[in-house]
Protein backbone atom coordinates (compact mmCIF):
# COMPACT_ATOMS: atom_id res chain seq x y z
CA UNK A 1 0.00 0.00 0.00
CA UNK A 2 1.35 3.24 -1.02
CA UNK A 3 2.15 6.32 1.95
CA UNK A 4 -0.26 8.33 -0.12
CA UNK A 5 -3.56 6.09 0.46
CA UNK A 6 -6.19 8.19 1.33
CA UNK A 7 -8.79 5.49 0.97
CA UNK A 8 -11.22 5.66 3.98
CA UNK A 9 -9.84 3.46 6.53
CA UNK A 10 -12.50 1.10 7.69
CA UNK A 11 -12.70 -1.38 10.84
CA UNK A 12 -15.27 -4.31 10.94
CA UNK A 13 -16.43 -5.77 13.79
CA UNK A 14 -18.18 -9.53 13.41
CA UNK A 15 -18.94 -12.45 15.62
CA UNK A 16 -19.60 -15.11 12.47
CA UNK A 17 -19.79 -16.22 9.04
CA UNK A 18 -18.24 -12.49 8.37
CA UNK A 19 -20.57 -12.88 5.04
CA UNK A 20 -21.10 -9.14 4.91
CA UNK A 21 -17.46 -8.35 5.57
CA UNK A 22 -16.25 -10.49 2.73
CA UNK A 23 -18.59 -8.00 0.55
CA UNK A 24 -17.10 -5.31 1.99
CA UNK A 25 -13.05 -7.22 1.05
CA UNK A 26 -14.51 -7.88 -2.41
CA UNK A 27 -15.68 -4.42 -2.99
CA UNK A 28 -12.69 -2.59 -1.43
CA UNK A 29 -10.54 -4.62 -3.94
CA UNK A 30 -11.96 -2.83 -7.38
CA UNK A 31 -9.16 -0.36 -8.04
CA UNK A 32 -12.32 2.18 -7.65
CA UNK A 33 -13.08 1.66 -4.33
CA UNK A 34 -13.04 4.99 -1.82
CA UNK A 35 -12.47 2.52 1.23
CA UNK A 36 -10.27 -0.24 2.42
CA UNK A 37 -10.95 -2.39 5.10
CA UNK A 38 -8.04 -2.17 7.44
CA UNK A 39 -8.55 -4.20 10.30
CA UNK A 40 -11.24 -6.59 11.61
CA UNK A 41 -12.17 -7.29 15.12
CA UNK A 42 -14.19 -10.55 16.43
CA UNK A 43 -15.76 -11.03 19.98
CA UNK A 44 -16.02 -14.74 19.19
CA UNK A 45 -12.46 -17.00 18.48
CA UNK A 46 -12.71 -19.21 15.35
CA UNK A 47 -15.45 -18.11 13.40
CA UNK A 48 -15.14 -17.88 9.99
CA UNK A 49 -15.02 -13.85 9.47
CA UNK A 50 -11.70 -14.15 11.06
CA UNK A 51 -10.47 -16.88 7.89
CA UNK A 52 -11.76 -14.43 5.40
CA UNK A 53 -9.75 -11.60 6.86
CA UNK A 54 -6.60 -13.67 7.00
CA UNK A 55 -7.25 -14.73 3.45
CA UNK A 56 -7.18 -11.45 2.55
CA UNK A 57 -4.19 -9.80 4.15
CA UNK A 58 -6.11 -7.68 6.54
CA UNK A 59 -5.22 -7.50 10.35
CA UNK A 60 -7.50 -9.56 12.48
CA UNK A 61 -8.05 -9.44 16.37
CA UNK A 62 -10.24 -11.34 18.78
CA UNK A 63 -11.48 -9.44 21.59
CA UNK A 64 -13.67 -12.61 23.32
CA UNK A 65 -15.94 -10.93 25.86
CA UNK A 66 -15.92 -13.85 27.83
CA UNK A 67 -12.77 -13.04 29.40
CA UNK A 68 -14.63 -9.56 31.05
CA UNK A 69 -15.87 -9.15 34.00
CA UNK A 70 -18.91 -6.39 32.76
CA UNK A 71 -20.11 -4.95 29.46
CA UNK A 72 -18.53 -1.79 30.00
CA UNK A 73 -15.05 -2.89 30.53
CA UNK A 74 -14.65 -5.07 27.65
CA UNK A 75 -16.41 -1.98 25.89
CA UNK A 76 -13.17 -0.02 27.07
CA UNK A 77 -11.23 -2.09 25.85
CA UNK A 78 -12.90 -2.76 22.43
CA UNK A 79 -12.54 0.63 21.79
CA UNK A 80 -8.76 0.87 22.49
CA UNK A 81 -8.27 -1.89 20.02
CA UNK A 82 -10.45 -0.47 17.34
CA UNK A 83 -9.14 2.72 17.81
CA UNK A 84 -5.41 1.19 17.64
CA UNK A 85 -6.50 0.71 13.83
CA UNK A 86 -6.99 4.68 12.99
CA UNK A 87 -10.55 3.95 11.55
CA UNK A 88 -12.65 6.59 9.79
CA UNK A 89 -15.77 4.24 10.06
CA UNK A 90 -16.41 1.56 12.33
CA UNK A 91 -19.10 -0.97 10.75
CA UNK A 92 -20.83 -3.57 12.67
CA UNK A 93 -21.07 -6.35 10.31
CA UNK A 94 -23.26 -9.18 12.44
CA UNK A 95 -21.46 -8.21 15.61
CA UNK A 96 -23.89 -9.57 18.44
CA UNK A 97 -23.25 -7.17 21.40
CA UNK A 98 -24.97 -4.46 22.90
CA UNK A 99 -22.71 -1.67 23.19
CA UNK A 100 -22.59 0.24 26.23
CA UNK A 101 -23.32 4.42 25.69
CA UNK A 102 -20.24 5.24 26.00
CA UNK A 103 -18.74 3.44 22.90
CA UNK A 104 -21.67 4.51 21.06
CA UNK A 105 -20.62 7.98 22.11
CA UNK A 106 -16.78 7.33 21.25
CA UNK A 107 -18.26 6.32 17.65
CA UNK A 108 -20.60 8.73 17.12
CA UNK A 109 -21.57 9.97 13.49
CA UNK A 110 -18.61 6.99 12.34
CA UNK A 111 -20.23 3.99 13.48
CA UNK A 112 -22.83 1.72 11.13
CA UNK A 113 -24.93 -1.47 11.50
CA UNK A 114 -26.78 -3.74 9.11
CA UNK A 115 -29.60 -5.13 10.60
CA UNK A 116 -31.92 -8.23 8.73
CA UNK A 117 -35.15 -6.12 8.79
CA UNK A 118 -37.08 -3.48 7.48
CA UNK A 119 -36.19 -0.94 10.84
CA UNK A 120 -38.58 -0.11 12.60
CA UNK A 121 -40.09 -3.25 12.03
CA UNK A 122 -38.48 -6.37 13.84
CA UNK A 123 -35.54 -4.63 16.24
CA UNK A 124 -33.72 -7.55 17.88
CA UNK A 125 -33.18 -10.87 17.02
CA UNK A 126 -34.78 -13.63 14.78
CA UNK A 127 -35.92 -10.83 12.83
CA UNK A 128 -36.84 -13.45 9.58
CA UNK A 129 -39.07 -15.86 11.93
CA UNK A 130 -40.77 -12.89 13.17
CA UNK A 131 -41.55 -11.81 10.00
CA UNK A 132 -43.18 -15.08 9.03
CA UNK A 133 -45.22 -15.08 12.02
CA UNK A 134 -46.27 -11.22 11.06
CA UNK A 135 -47.35 -12.65 7.48
CA UNK A 136 -45.52 -9.10 5.99
CA UNK A 137 -45.56 -9.69 2.28
CA UNK A 138 -41.65 -7.34 1.69
CA UNK A 139 -39.23 -8.09 4.17
CA UNK A 140 -35.50 -6.87 4.00
CA UNK A 141 -32.61 -5.22 5.63
CA UNK A 142 -31.44 -1.65 6.83
CA UNK A 143 -28.39 0.34 7.20
CA UNK A 144 -28.28 2.94 9.85
CA UNK A 145 -26.52 5.18 11.92
CA UNK A 146 -25.86 3.35 15.23
CA UNK A 147 -26.84 5.52 18.46
CA UNK A 148 -27.55 4.27 21.97
CA UNK A 149 -30.97 3.21 20.93
CA UNK A 150 -30.62 -1.30 19.99
CA UNK A 151 -31.20 -1.10 16.67
CA UNK A 152 -33.08 2.37 16.41
CA UNK A 153 -30.65 4.77 15.20
CA UNK A 154 -31.62 6.76 12.03
CA UNK A 155 -32.01 4.43 9.20
CA UNK A 156 -29.56 5.42 5.87
CA UNK A 157 -30.20 3.23 3.33
CA UNK A 158 -33.06 -0.67 2.77
CA UNK A 159 -33.19 -3.06 0.51
CA UNK A 160 -36.89 -5.05 0.38
CA UNK A 161 -37.00 -8.40 -0.57
CA UNK A 162 -40.72 -10.46 -1.21
CA UNK A 163 -41.89 -12.99 1.20
CA UNK A 164 -42.60 -15.60 -0.90
CA UNK A 165 -45.70 -18.48 -0.28
CA UNK A 166 -43.05 -21.46 0.56
CA UNK A 167 -40.69 -19.21 2.64
CA UNK A 168 -39.16 -21.09 5.82
CA UNK A 169 -36.92 -19.00 8.08
CA UNK A 170 -33.68 -19.89 6.12
CA UNK A 171 -35.34 -19.42 2.91
CA UNK A 172 -35.95 -15.95 3.10
CA UNK A 173 -32.93 -15.15 5.45
CA UNK A 174 -30.38 -16.31 2.41
CA UNK A 175 -32.83 -13.73 0.01
CA UNK A 176 -32.26 -10.87 2.21
CA UNK A 177 -28.55 -11.92 3.05
CA UNK A 178 -27.95 -11.70 -0.68
CA UNK A 179 -28.95 -8.44 -0.45
CA UNK A 180 -27.18 -6.79 2.00
CA UNK A 181 -24.08 -7.87 0.53
CA UNK A 182 -25.03 -4.96 -1.91
CA UNK A 183 -26.80 -2.90 0.73
CA UNK A 184 -23.25 -2.38 3.12
CA UNK A 185 -20.80 -1.98 0.60
CA UNK A 186 -22.57 0.70 -1.15
CA UNK A 187 -23.40 2.86 2.10
CA UNK A 188 -19.97 2.59 3.30
CA UNK A 189 -18.55 3.66 -0.67
CA UNK A 190 -21.19 6.41 0.27
CA UNK A 191 -19.64 7.33 3.77
CA UNK A 192 -16.23 6.83 2.29
CA UNK A 193 -16.74 9.69 -1.00
CA UNK A 194 -18.20 12.16 2.47
CA UNK A 195 -21.73 11.87 0.65
CA UNK A 196 -23.27 10.70 4.08
CA UNK A 197 -23.48 12.31 7.29
CA UNK A 198 -25.44 12.22 10.97
CA UNK A 199 -26.37 15.72 11.78
CA UNK A 200 -28.57 16.51 14.42
CA UNK A 201 -30.17 12.76 14.51
CA UNK A 202 -30.51 12.57 11.07
CA UNK A 203 -29.28 11.31 8.03
CA UNK A 204 -27.81 13.87 5.75
CA UNK A 205 -27.41 12.66 2.29
CA UNK A 206 -25.28 15.26 -0.31
CA UNK A 207 -26.37 18.13 1.88
CA UNK A 208 -29.72 17.44 1.98
CA UNK A 209 -31.76 15.70 5.08
CA UNK A 210 -33.59 12.57 3.87
CA UNK A 211 -37.06 12.59 4.77
CA UNK A 212 -36.90 8.48 4.94
CA UNK A 213 -34.46 5.80 4.27
CA UNK A 214 -33.18 5.48 1.03
CA UNK A 215 -34.05 2.65 -1.54
CA UNK A 216 -31.09 0.34 -2.36
CA UNK A 217 -29.40 -0.73 -4.67
CA UNK A 218 -30.99 -0.35 -8.57
C1 LIG B 1 -26.51 -10.62 8.87
O1 LIG B 1 -27.74 -11.07 8.40
C2 LIG B 1 -26.68 -9.33 9.64
O2 LIG B 1 -27.65 -8.48 9.09
C3 LIG B 1 -27.11 -9.84 10.98
O3 LIG B 1 -26.29 -10.96 11.22
C4 LIG B 1 -25.96 -11.56 9.96
C5 LIG B 1 -24.46 -11.72 9.88
O4 LIG B 1 -24.11 -12.44 8.75
N1 LIG B 1 -26.96 -8.85 12.00
C6 LIG B 1 -27.78 -8.75 13.05
O5 LIG B 1 -28.69 -9.52 13.25
C7 LIG B 1 -27.47 -7.60 13.99
N2 LIG B 1 -28.59 -7.32 14.82
P1 LIG B 1 -22.59 -12.46 8.28
O6 LIG B 1 -21.74 -12.76 9.50
O7 LIG B 1 -22.55 -13.58 7.29
O8 LIG B 1 -22.28 -11.12 7.68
Amino acid sequence: MSATDDRLRVVVLISGGGTNLQALLDRADSPASPFRVCGVVSNRPGVRGLERAERHGVPSRVLDHVDFEDRATFDTALAELVDSFDPGLVVLAGFMRILTAGFVEHFAGRMVNIHPSLLPEFQGLHTHRRALEAGVGEHGASVHFVTAELDGGPVIAQVRVPVLANDDEDVLAARVLAEEHRLLPQVVCWFAEQRLELRDDRVWFDGKPLDGPMRCCD
